[in-house]
């Protein structure tokens, strides 16, 4: 058998799932652009039919990642034809496309959620994947919910799926249920009992709710599956999906064992970690495998000699092997080349006016800081990078606060109009009254559902690193989703903001994570209303009706 395994990765789609992982399109492309730097074989981009957004951000990954030499660009469907259809206009700019159309076939799904027969399931199975390889040579079918249909009614739609000119057959466990054993035997079964399944390729698919998506995406290879669906840092549906750096290095540190390769540049893997979890605002737990802060940390006496004595002892793969950052201090002395050529080694190439300001940043914090490392720097670049081009811009923010004081803040902001507005407010704590005074200038509507802070570094003098997340308010009227069973999608949910602040002085990261979540809101309505002013007036308007909040109702179902 071919020792190839092919890396399909989702993160932004299934991983886009997650909840409060909403990407926008920006933000989307930057990471469709590093999983490409990365090596991954195919890209899922998302759902186009979920929403005239996704559509968006599918069609111009397709166009601008999707090159000769670039990554398989993939699009989800249900299979209906609306869905197929909308798939294959997004991901068609792409040189290599590719439809990935599903249906359930467990007889759960079938009965709650599709309430249709097997033979219609049957008949869907061979009309839709026939209309999608009608379109794209490229075609992916997953049976949903795999891991808990029968077995024999899953390899008779297999076989029509493949007639009908399915290429790729993949096998989710949609519930993350199934043990490494049982899924294994799944792929063995299927490789086994469905006709003209050598000519195409099985992939994996396992969700993490036992904390077994990676051992089963494994034990799926080891069984003959030639591709794994994966995400970075395993995010996904609720306890999400396989993680892709643990499955590329686990067959990378155990060649001998699966004798099988992938295209992926490891050392590009802590990189893609890190763009992930600053965009999404998903931090990565401290001892994950692989990624976690504490992967390569050596803690004990017993385990630090080990290590000064060789690194054998205690560590099985290098931490430059995924391109971790190796600890080095700079200072307030250290000039701007020497600043350069570090950023170039941890992965970031910045553009003269990016380092420039970058550099300034640096020193500021160096002023106020003995030793600056490489966790400070990533911090402050991953930070100025993901900022949106800002609508209101932090031009001052000034606090009052102690135990027999008011907390009152007073903050100065710049315009779009270029104008600048002061105000000041009190609040329950320093950064209530920070929030209040930025919600009296801007006045835009929106609810705060999360703010977590934490220390880059160890140390009083330790750089805050501030996330918060803000959503939508409520419709009065509620959403209005129907989606007849089907997943529900990112835009049927209350909307997340993400945004991020990095500075020594923790009510300054507050003030300035809040500026950039409600800068990606006000875009997002901005967008929203040129879309509906675009939806009146264009005569072949798309089939997604918008309401007010710029959500979609999708209420079609496969
Ligand atoms: O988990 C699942 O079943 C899926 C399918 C749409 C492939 O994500
Ligand atoms: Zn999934």
């Amino acid at each position: 058998m071919e020792d190839y395994v092919k890396i399909f990765d989702t993160t932004l789609r299934d991983g886009e799932q997650s909840p409060g992982a909403t990407m926008t399109t920006p933000e989307k492309l930057e990471v469709a652009r590093q999983l490409a730097r990365l090596g991954v074989d195919i890209i899922e981009a998302g759902f186009p039919a979920a929403s005239l957004g996704d559509w968006e951000a599918v069609h111009l990954i397709a166009r601008e990642v999707g090159t000769p030499d670039g990554p398989v660009i993939c699009g989800l469907a249900r299979a209906n034809r609306n869905d197929i259809e909308r798939c294959w206009t997004a991901i068609k700019p792409a040189a290599k496309p590719r439809i990935h159309t599903f249906i359930a076939t467990s007889d759960i799904h079938l009965q709650y959620k599709l309430r249709m027969s097997r033979e219609q399931v049957k008949q869907i199975v061979r009309e839709m994947v026939g209309y999608a390889r009608s379109l794209c040579a490229d075609v992916e079918f997953s049976p949903e919910d795999a891991g808990r249909s029968d077995p024999q009614f899953l390899y008779e739609v297999l076989a029509i799926a493949i007639e009908a000119g399915a290429t790729t057959l993949n096998i989710p466990d949609t519930v993350g249920y199934l043990t490494p054993d049982e899924y294994g035997a799944l792929i063995r079964g299927i490789r086994e009992a469905v006709p003209g399944v050598e000519r195409v390729t099985i992939s994996t698919h396992c969700h993490d709710d036992l904390g077994l998506a990676v051992a089963n995406s494994l034990a799926g290879v080891r069984n003959g599956a030639r591709q794994v669906e994966c995400t970075i840092n395993g995010i996904g549906e609720r306890a999400g999906n396989a993680a892709l750096e643990e499955i590329v290095m686990a067959l990378h540190t155990r060649q001998q064992f699966y004798h099988l390769r992938t295209g992926i540049d490891t050392t590009q893997i802590a990189r893609t970690s890190r763009m992930v979890s600053a965009i999404t605002g998903l931090p990565v737990q401290p001892n994950k495998a692989i990624v976690g802060a504490n992967a390569f940390s050596h803690e004990s006496g017993i385990h630090q000699d080990g290590m000064l004595k060789h690194h054998l002892t205690y560590e099985i793969m290098r931490p430059e092997t995924i391109g971790k950052d190796s600890v080095l201090v700079l200072g307030k002395h250290s000039g701007r080349h020497a600043f350069r050529k570090h950023l170039e080694h941890l992965g970031y190439q910045l553009s003269d006016s990016e380092l420039e300001t970058a550099f300034q940043r640096f020193k500021d914090l160096a002023d106020k800081k003995k030793v600056v490392d490489d966790r400070d720097i990533v911090a402050l670049i991953d930070d100025q990078l993901h900022q949106p081009a800002p609508i209101w811009e932090l031009e001052q923010v000034q606090v009052s606060c102690g135990n027999v004081a008011i907390p009152t803040a007073t903050v100065r902001l710049r315009g779009p109009d270029g104008e600048v507005r002061t105000d000041s407010a009190q609040g329950t704590g320093p950064v209530d009254a920070v929030y209040k005074a930025i919600n009296r200038v801007i006045g835009q509507p929106n609810v705060l559902t999360e703010f977590s802070i934490k220390a880059i570094t160890e140390g009083i003098d330790a750089v805050g690193d501030v996330t918060i997340r803000i959503q939508e308010p409520e419709p009065a009227n509620g959403n209005g989703h129907g989606n007849g069973g089907a997943r529900e999608q990112p835009e049927a949910r209350a909307r997340t903001y993400t945004g991020h602040g990095v500075h020594t002085d923790i009510i300054v990261a507050a003030a300035m994570a809040y500026m950039g979540a409600l800068n990606k809101l006000i875009a997002a309505r901005q967008e929203r209303l040129r879309r509906q002013a675009a939806h009146y007036t264009e005569a072949n308007a798309p089939a997604v009706a918008l309401d007010l909040f710029g959500n979609s109702a999708w209420g079609r179902d496969g």
